[in-house]
């Protein structure tokens, strides 16, 4: 279970602050297809970093399987994303000076993965890019580094993966690939997947749709639930 309580982020700005996140709260059980959707500018990137302990809010707190985040220290939330999460980021955030293979091999080495280079290998061949296992970044088109960091993220079998904008540089038919890898790391590991997407195509597929407008969250809404709201009951009944 994932679980954001009150989540706030503020920045400085000028001679105030910059509300980022205004008290954002919700529950994600283990196993879910979550999609974030929003306007530019709305708060998705902000609130995955705060989500997964890259990043810590100003207020409100985040427990991940239990943990609350803010009472570790930066190691031991490094530790955790280590042995937990998988983060594909907006801008990929790969290692210049390393290849695609190589990079992808960095969080199986950091946990001492005897089959680094060949769980790395296949997993760049399922993301497409069996021949561009040497190529550096700066090598390698937009697109391409997006699956490089797809394929990073997926290394360690995350239980909880964050993707923010995962399709966003894909063509439709390898942006489908992408979004078939993604539901079967959530189908067949059980991992939680929470994605942000500007694609509407996709985040129609995810279990539950949250959406944020100026940082507060303005919809959130679970498949299956476009019935009509419960009748409103009489004053002194309690629902159960
Ligand atoms: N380090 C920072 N300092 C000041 N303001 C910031 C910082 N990071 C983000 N912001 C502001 O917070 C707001 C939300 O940013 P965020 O990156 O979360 O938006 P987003 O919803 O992911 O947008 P997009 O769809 O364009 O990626 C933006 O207005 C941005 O300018
Ligand atoms: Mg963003």
């Amino acid at each position: 279970m994932l679980v954001a309580s009150n989540l706030q982020k503020e920045y400085p700005s000028g001679t105030g602050t910059l509300a980022v996140l205004k008290h954002v709260s919700f529950s994600i059980p283990q196993g879910s297809l979550v999609a974030i959707v929003g306007p530019s500018g709305s708060g998705k990137t902000t609130l995955l970093g705060l989500l997964a302990g890259l990043d810590v809010p100003s207020s409100g707190t985040v427990s991940l399987d239990g943990v609350m985040l803010n009472k570790l220290t930066e190691d031991e939330r490094a530790r955790l994303r280590g042995e937990k999460v998988g983060f594909i980021f907006q801008t990929f955030q790969l290692i210049p000076t390393l290849t695609a293979v190589e990079n992808v091999q960095v969080p199986l080495e950091l946990r001492g993965d005897d089959g680094a280079s060949e769980r790395a290998t296949s997993l760049l061949e399922r993301v497409g890019l069996a021949d561009r296992m040497d190529h550096f970044p700066s090598q390698l088109s937009g697109g391409e580094q997006q699956r490089v960091a797809i394929a990073r993220a997926f290394a360690n079998s995350p239980k909880i993966l964050f993707a923010d904008e995962p399709t966003g540089n894909l063509d439709g038919v390898t942006g489908a690939r992408i979004v078939e890898l993604l539901e079967s790391l959530n189908r067949s590991s059980g991992s939680t997947v929470v994605l942000v997407t500007h694609d509407m195509g996709l985040a129609e597929r995810a279990d539950r749709l949250i959406r944020l407008r100026d940082g507060e969250v303005v919809e959130d809404r679970s498949k299956g639930s476009d019935a009509p709201p419960l009748p409103v009951l009489p004053a002194g009944v309690i629902a159960r």
